[in-house]
């Protein structure tokens, strides 16, 4: 074992996706907390921090490679993995000489102890943690962790256990604060938002629909976003809030994962496509500024053409503006692990080429009514792009529908605009964002 410095400093890689950014700003917090500063360069660092992820096996590589790297890049660091692959033993095996610690989420309180003690302040339950949030205008809340649902090709619920709310009051009172602090984009994050189900101190349950419009009502301009839905635990209550809840942000994430009802039921979804177009035009109907995104696995075990085509019919007939097509990838314990990866990978390439056509021609036919309007942008960076040898300065942000939205800026003039609200007045529009100035 390395021998611990006295003075430390780490460095910290998220991977995946924002639940593992929620626990990356916990981790800070426990580790500076014990008087440890961040570094913006892993060469120099005590500490080497993996968040990692397993949803997929091409996720998975680029961890483990990006480990090998991290040792030898940096041969006195202690290096640590936590996240989705911290349990796996066949991982442990691989990087037995890259990494010092495999640490999984719900035991780093306890284990970070033995790495980093600190006297006479052991927190035995990692969410009960303030995150270190990384942005002074954007935060993830956790509201619920692990998942219930043993979707067949999923290893979250191996990955990370069964699923838990987090106390109402908690994180009303962090939204509170966070508000106060003058912070503008709350995210509520959890693998299946919608089965919130906190008890508060008087014993009594709250839904995630309770949950929003409390949170709605905090005074101040903010805005919330929420990731991720089950189609299954969409209710109308939950319909009706989003609609009513004017900070709550008109997009909502409905992953579908394939639009056969005999993929599905392998899957175990618990819906059929027309039970989620159901859903789906209620949805419509009560909040028609919605805009509509999801995910679509490509290449499940047996999926034939045929199947393909219903995703397909699916993802026209809702007009997502948004799709996430992801190739399928067996995981270990998952229950598809049993069915054969039949479909071939250039099949699974195609079909995700195709996905990807079909919404973006939805998108970038759907934006275009955004074109002479003026929206409200929260800027998140600014970019410089050369083009033809010409710098030009431009803002980056997202608007309340989730839309990625640049305007270029004068050169210099960029400096109070991050974590502001910025109106744009748009003048074009892709699949993927849209473009405008800054209404001065
Ligand atoms: N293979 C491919 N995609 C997967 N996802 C989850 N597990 C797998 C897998 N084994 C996708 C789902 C989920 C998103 C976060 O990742 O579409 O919604
Ligand atoms: Fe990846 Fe899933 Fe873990 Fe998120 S919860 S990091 S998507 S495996």
């Amino acid at each position: 074992m390395r021998k611990k410095p006295k003075s430390f400093t780490f460095y910290i890689q998220v991977f995946g996706c924002q639940m593992n950014y929620v626990d990356a700003e916990i981790i800070v917090s426990t580790l500076t907390e014990r008087g440890s500063k961040p570094l913006e360069d892993w060469s120099k660092a005590d500490f080497i921090i993996a968040v990692s992820c397993g949803v997929r096996a091409a996720a998975e590589e680029r961890i483990v490679s990006w480990l090998k790297k991290a040792r030898q890049q940096n041969k006195n660091a202690t290096i640590i993995l936590t996240g989705c692959l911290s349990h796996r033993l066949d991982i442990e095996e691989r990087l037995k000489e890259a990494v010092d610690y495999f640490v999984p989420i719900e035991s780093w309180t306890t284990r970070i102890e033995g790495i980093l003690p600190q006297q006479g302040c052991a927190n035995p339950d990692f969410y009960q943690i303030h995150g270190a949030h990384e942005s002074s205008f954007q935060a993830y809340l956790p509201v619920t962790t692990g998942c219930n649902n043993f979707c067949s090709y999923c290893v979250v619920p191996y990955a990370r256990g069964r699923e838990k709310s987090v106390a109402p009051e908690r994180i009303v009172n962090e939204a509170k604060q966070l508000i106060k602090k003058g912070y503008k984009e709350i995210y509520l994050l959890g693998q299946n938002v919608n089965s919130y189900r906190g008890i508060d101190r008087k014993g009594q349950g709250w839904n995630f629909s309770r949950l929003l419009r409390t949170i709605d009502k905090i005074p101040g301009r903010f805005w919330i976003r929420f990731i991720s839905s089950h189609p299954k635990d969409i209710s109308n209550e939950f319909i009706e809030t989003l609609a009513a809840c004017d900070k709550v942000s008109a997009n909502l994430h409905l992953p579908i994962q394939s639009g056969s009802n005999r993929i599905l039921k392998l899957m175990n979804r618990h819906y059929t496509r027309q039970e989620y177009l159901k859903l789906i035009g209620k949805i419509k109907k009560t909040f028609p500024k919605v805009v509509l995104s999801t995910d679509i696995i490509v290449g499940f075990p047996g999926e034939t053409e045929r199947d393909f085509q219903d995703s397909l019919k699916v993802v026209k007939k809702v007009g997502y503006e948004m799709l996430f097509a992801l190739k399928y990838s067996p995981r270990p314990q998952t229950t598809a692990l049993r069915l054969k990866d039949s479909v071939p990978a250039p099949v699974k390439i195609a079909r995700q080429r195709e996905l990807d056509a079909t919404w973006k021609k939805i998108a970038q036919a759907k934006n275009q009514r955004f074109i002479g309007k003026t929206i409200t942008i929260l800027v998140d960076r600014v970019k410089i792009k050369n083009t033809g040898g010409q710098a030009k300065t431009y803002i980056l942000g997202k608007s309340f529908e989730n839309k990625d939205v640049q305007a270029e800026i004068k050169p210099g003039s960029n400096k109070d605009l991050v974590g502001h609200w910025a109106e744009i007045i748009i003048h074009d529009a892709s699949a993927l964002a849209l473009r405008g100035l800054v209404q001065p």
